[in-house]
């Protein structure tokens, strides 16, 4: 468990307690959360009810839903104040506070072989490096009954194509050039001349109102078009992908016309199988079965 990410979230218990989930009450610039909890219930509606395990369940909004959806929950997360801020909405519901506990995604040693029907993740993954991935993984693999679901959440590298700023410089710089061109030197020199195509290369500010998480701590984006084959090579079969965070247009028009960064909100769910996704949702659900 990388320090610097716990850190973060212990830092950050507070805020997420005041303003995640609470769109319609804080008035914040789109309801991310929500619109998450809404696909990936969606997306677990047709499965037999039975236990789930959610890693790095926050402040256990989603073992709360899960639990009124019929599942029997429960979940840990890595950052201390953030199970304080579980076990308070656990309370709150009504709900044993034991069912969350903490703990890191990577070492589910406290939980039996085969002892869930699905284990959920929602913002988590991106805080790990490849080898953490790959061990958190191989841990949710074995505490799954067989034919057991996995159902996680990924940043959307593809979409940082669609961005025209700094992210996009980042996709052009990770995922491309790296394919065609072994000379550093040359890389660096392409880098520059697109740069010079890109219409804001230095944007989001890593300050400003558009920062994201991405800006503050480690993070790692995945590309949907080959994450079945990824999924694959840790044991599982990709059912099916869901994407969500629709933009209508690049985020770089937010500043100027802040009221088209929500068109997309009443189009969420209809859209969120759709391909376009690929390329204009920054966040992607998959739903994985164990085999
Ligand atoms: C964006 S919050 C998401 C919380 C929750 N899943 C939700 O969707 O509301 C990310 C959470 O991941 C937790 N986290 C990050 N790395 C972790 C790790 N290695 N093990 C357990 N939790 C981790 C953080 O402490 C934080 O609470």
């Amino acid at each position: 468990m990388s320090k610097a990410v716990i850190d973060y979230w212990e830092q950050g218990a507070e805020r997420y307690r005041d303003h995640a989930y609470k769109f319609n009450l804080k008035g914040e610039r789109y309801p991310f959360y929500e619109t998450r909890r809404s696909l990936m219930a969606d997306m677990a509606k047709n499965l037999p009810r039975g236990k789930l395990l959610d890693a790095g369940c926050g402040g256990a909004a989603l073992v709360i839903h899960f639990q009124s959806l019929g599942w029997d929950c429960y979940g840990f997360d890595g950052a201390s104040n953030m199970v304080k801020v579980a076990h308070d909405n656990l309370k709150e519901c009504g709900l044993e506070t034991s069912r969350v506990t903490q703990g890191d995604v990577t070492d589910l040693r406290a939980y039996g072989d085969a002892s869930f029907d699905i284990v959920i993740s929602a913002g988590v993954m991106e805080y790990l490096n490849l080898e953490e991935e790959k061990r958190a993984m191989a841990e949710a693999h074995r505490v799954l009954k067989p034919g057991g679901h996995l159902l996680v959440e990924n940043i959307n590298g593809l979409f940082d194509i669609s961005t025209f700023n700094r992210f996009t410089m980042g996709f052009y710089a990770d995922q491309v050039l790296p394919l065609f061109f072994q000379d550093k030197a040359e890389r660096e020199r392409l880098m520059k001349r697109i740069e010079g195509l890109v219409t804001n290369p230095d944007k989001p500010s890593r300050q400003g109102t558009f920062s994201t998480t991405r800006d503050q701590v480690f993070t790692r984006a995945e590309i949907p078009l080959s994450y079945g084959a990824k999924a694959k090579s840790f044991g599982f079969e990709q059912v099916e992908q869901g994407f969500y965070r629709y933009h209508a247009v690049p985020p770089l028009l937010f500043e100027a016309e802040p009221t088209l960064e929500q068109v997309p909100i009443a189009h969420e769910l209809a859209l969120s199988r759709h391909w376009i996704g690929n390329l204009m949702a920054s966040g992607f659900v998959a739903l994985l079965k164990k085999v």
